[in-house]
């Protein structure tokens, strides 16, 4: 109609003023609140990048040691929660059922629900980031039919996050320096990304006024699309298949039906609406798969050997030259995972747990600006015109 301007996929679209995180695509350049990721990921470590993404600054030890205690407060989830995931399959997947638990926090923890109201917000906000780890660790102790193990506040938030995923009520877990690092490193890395579609997921479900436990909801069930967060979990799968299809001799009969124009199939890990040089994040995660497959002893990994070797065969290949497609966050952070011994149907579910904090910030940014408005796109209509309603027996 003219009217409207018209922008599938919101190429060149901002949808709101933000001050938190900083892309800038082609130098492959990555700030949160101005502070380079490179930094963060080297000199901090989780709960000090969930202040600073709430905040807009670093906390010093005492603001660290304060809002750790906070957290450390929340970690524990309503035990009527364990009846709740009693109801599900103990098959299904875990996003599935993290969407449910996350939506279900609004029933339990409905003092603080309105999401205009600042302190209301402020408590949520502490509740989802030091329980998320808590109903992702629950999630999975119920898949494999384990005791869910109750966090220890004595440990750091990532150590706690592992001990109760892989400890056991006869045997308690001693988190590695390494692996825990690797997987603070993957918190910090999948903190925040500025508008992309989970977070337009959360501040679009925000701006409606309703609930902040809904509204994170919304943003868990956006991010488990495979070209989204779910893209992690598809690199693995697909490295599997190549892996089942005869291994690092097949690439190029994978990279062929990768090109082929009338195929559906990509090359999960790869590619970046944003990101056309490389991305950041992508960089720091190859090293601590190094790093964790070293210390592992797991160098000759046969599923890594093949994503090295496909990594080598598509940087080089004409058709991702062309298209700038890089190896994106994703392509690292399933092989690191797995070297843990998280499960790959887990692995979209930790990313969520990482992202809360940004969704949260978001969330808040939006509600606290005074041009905030319920987010209402407009469209093109194609369809019909307007036309009379015939009686059923002439239709
Ligand atoms: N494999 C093969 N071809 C690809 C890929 C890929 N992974 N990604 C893009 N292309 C091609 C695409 O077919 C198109 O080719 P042509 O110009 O011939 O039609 C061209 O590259 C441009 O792609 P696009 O679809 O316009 O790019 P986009 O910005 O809309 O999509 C993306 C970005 C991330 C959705 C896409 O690259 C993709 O699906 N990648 C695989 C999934 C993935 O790894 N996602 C994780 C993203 S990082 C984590 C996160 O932020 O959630």
């Amino acid at each position: 109609t003219g009217k409207f301007t018209y922008d599938p996929g919101f190429l060149s679209t901002a949808s709101c003023q933000s001050s938190i995180t900083y892309i800038d695509g082609d130098k492959g350049e990555l700030l949160y609140r101005g502070y380079p990721i490179e930094q963060l990921a080297v000199n901090c470590d989780f709960l000090e990048t969930c202040y600073l993404l709430l905040n807009g600054e670093l906390p010093n030890a005492s603001e660290k040691a304060e809002f750790v205690g906070r957290v450390n407060k929340h970690t524990m989830v309503n035990e009527q929660m364990q009846f709740f995931l009693r109801g599900f399959r103990r098959d299904a997947h875990p996003m599935a059922v993290l969407t449910g638990l996350v939506g279900g926090m609004s029933a339990f923890y409905h003092d603080t629900t309105d999401i205009t109201n600042p302190q209301h917000r402020e408590i949520a906000a502490i509740r989802l980031i030091a329980k998320m780890p808590t109903l992702v660790a629950m999630a999975y102790k119920y898949s494999v039919g384990q005791p869910y193990i109750y966090p220890k506040n004595e440990l750091s938030y990532t150590a706690n996050f592992m001990r109760m995923m892989f400890g056991t009520p006869c045997e308690d877990y001693q988190p590695d320096d390494v692996l825990v690092r690797a997987m603070d490193r993957i918190f910090i890395l999948h903190a925040d990304h500025e508008q992309n579609a989970s977070t337009s997921t959360v501040r679009l479900c925000g701006s409606s006024g309703t609930n902040p436990y809904a509204a994170i909801a919304a943003g868990v069930a956006c991010l488990w699309g495979p070209a989204h967060g779910g893209a992690n979990e598809a690199c693995l799968n697909m490295l599997a298949d190549i892996q089942q299809m005869g291994g690092v001799a097949k690439i190029g009969e994978f990279i062929t039906k990768v090109k082929d124009k009338n195929s559906s199939v990509k090359l999960m890990g790869f590619g970046h609406r944003v990101y056309k040089n490389y991305d950041p994040r992508a960089k720091l995660m190859r090293e601590t798969c190094h790093e964790v497959l070293g210390a592992l002893g797991l160098e000759n990994d046969p599923m890594f050997k093949l994503a090295m070797a496909l990594e080598k065969i598509a940087l080089e290949d004409e058709y991702f030259v062309a298209r700038k497609l890089y190896p994106n966050v994703d392509f690292y952070s399933g092989i690191v995972q797995r070297a843990i011994g998280i499960p790959v149907s887990l692995f979209t579910a930790i990313f969520a747990l990482a992202r809360t904090v940004g969704w949260i910030a978001q969330l808040n940014e939006m509600i606290s600006d005074p041009e905030y408005k319920i987010g209402r796109p407009r469209q093109l209509f194609t369809g019909a015109a307007s036309r009379d309603v015939k009686p059923l027996a002439e239709r």
